[in-house]
């Protein structure tokens, strides 16, 4: 009888693809996976540690496996992701029942790990140095991807921007850029498979080639992978506004199949947050980009992150946040409360914000980009716009649902056989998180 094994994720998509890597791996190592935590003989916990939400959500599910494996000796519990990279010893010493930890540049040794025959509780390894490359930096590693419509490919690993908040740096390491040749090969093979769209992953994809041998950017990546036959869409995540650059948006413009959607977190809307963020831009940098997008890309849909109650922000920065959104109007955003975060700089900044203040500000822009998001989307009522149909609807089975190339979800009442392909809806209703049509 094969072994089963079930994955728990959290965090960005970049998190979701690196269990699609370790679902590829057990599936290949003879295990077959399982939705239920009880019948699993491997459990790993693929975690994210961006804001201590994220962490606490962790701990609790970790609780939760302590009982599993008391009534059940031989389960084996893995812990992968960006808090195994930052606590690896001290998850071992604090949780016995825990058998193996793993950083996400070391996700090959899983298959290291399962290939020795799984190690018993009296040899518990880790593995979470950050490598200079990760093993799989120049191989692909067997994936389970979850769709067949919409695929992930990373293009680089890690993040050298060292943003005052923000993790990353230290559970991802350096920036590496893959080899262009190798994401073209996954990319080719994608497209042959019959996969439509493609995203690629990076934490800053605009400085995509920085640190390699060949003279590659990132608009020459888009170029060579604009070349593939079969693949028809090319999206990518994330942007950072102090990189992108005019090239970028030229090409943009020029390939049909890039999409016309960014996604360009401003964090903030005041240079003074921005500066102590170390984001390393000004707002009016900032604006003056989104500018030459809506200039060259008039129908470009922007997203963005944003941050409220870092550090030091009062009233005043907290206005020009919401004057920033006012101005660029975005299509959506993420806004997060500041959360403090281990080895981070801003940890040390003067004045942290009390946490009723950063919970109001939060609000208050929820509901002002609430009102500014149906806008957007009610402008797009009686608008024929192509959609890529991803499968049925989660809350009607007699629904599909798909996308557009500026990212909104559309919603209809279609055959499964239109799954993987492309049609055109008249849109009929437009809602908050979604649009609602008819095929025409
Ligand atoms: N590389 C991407 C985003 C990575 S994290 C970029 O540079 O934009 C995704 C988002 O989480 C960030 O854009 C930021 O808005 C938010 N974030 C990161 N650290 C945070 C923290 N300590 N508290 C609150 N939000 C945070
Ligand atoms: Fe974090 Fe900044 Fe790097 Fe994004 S660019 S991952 S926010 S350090
Ligand atoms: Fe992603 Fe969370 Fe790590 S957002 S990079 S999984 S800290």
């Amino acid at each position: 009888m094969t072994k089963k094994f079930h994955i728990w994720t959290a965090g960005c998509q970049m998190n979701v693809h690196d269990s699609e890597k370790i679902a590829g791996i057990l599936s290949e190592s003879d295990y077959g996976t399982t939705g239920s935590i009880e019948e699993a003989d491997l459990i790993v916990l693929n975690t994210c540690s961006i804001r201590e939400k994220a962490e606490q959500k962790f701990y609790s599910e970790l609780g939760r496996l302590r009982t599993l494996k008391k009534n059940n000796p031989n389960l084996k519990i893995a812990v992968a992701g960006c808090i195994a990279q930052q606590q690896g010893n001290a998850i071992l010493k604090k949780f016995p029942y825990v058998d193996f930890v793993f950083g996400p540049d070391n996700i090959d040794s899983l298959q290291v790990w399962i290939g020795s025959g799984i190690q018993t509780r009296g040899n518990r390894k880790q593995r979470t140095a950050l490598r200079e490359n990760p093993g799989y930096h120049t191989k692909t590693l067997p994936m389970s991807r979850e769709g067949r419509v919409r695929a992930w490919v990373t293009i680089m690993y890690g993040c050298d921007n060292f943003c005052a908040y923000c993790v990353v740096p230290y559970t991802r390491g350096r920036e590496r850029s893959r080899p262009g040749r190798d994401i073209y090969d996954e990319v080719l093979s994608l497209a042959e498979q019959g996969f439509k769209e493609i995203t690629l992953l990076g934490q800053n994809v605009n400085s995509y080639g920085r640190n390699l041998p060949e003279d590659m950017d990132f608009p020459d990546l888009l170029r060579m992978l604009h070349k593939i036959e079969g693949l028809r869409r090319i999206r990518f995540v994330t942007s950072h506004p102090r990189d992108l650059s005019e090239k970028l948006v030229s090409t943009i413009k020029d390939l049909p199949k890039i999409c016309g959607h960014i996604h360009l977190p401003v964090q903030s809307g005041s240079d003074r947050i921005l500066n102590s963020m170390n984001r390393g831009y000004s707002y009016k940098e900032y604006k003056n980009k989104i500018d030459m997008l809506i200039k060259s890309i008039p129908d470009i849909a922007i997203t963005t992150d944003i941050i409220t109650g870092f550090p030091g922000e009062t009233e005043e920065d907290f206005q020009c946040t919401l004057k920033a959104l006012a101005e660029i109007e975005y299509d959506g955003i993420f806004a997060f409360k500041y959360s403090k975060r281990p080895d981070t700089k801003a940890l040390h900044l003067p004045d942290h914000v009390d946490e009723n203040v950063k919970s109001q500000r939060l609000s208050e822009i929820l509901k002002i980009q609430e009102i500014i998001t149906y806008k957007k989307n009610k402008l797009l009522e009686g608008k024929v716009l192509e959609v890529l149909v991803e499968g049925a609807s989660e809350t009607n089975d007699k629904k599909l649902t798909g996308r557009t190339c500026t990212n909104k979800i559309v919603n209809f009442y279609g055959e499964k056989i239109d799954i993987g392909n492309f049609v055109m809806i008249k849109i009929l209703e437009a809602k908050l998180h979604s649009l609602y049509g008819e095929k025409v």
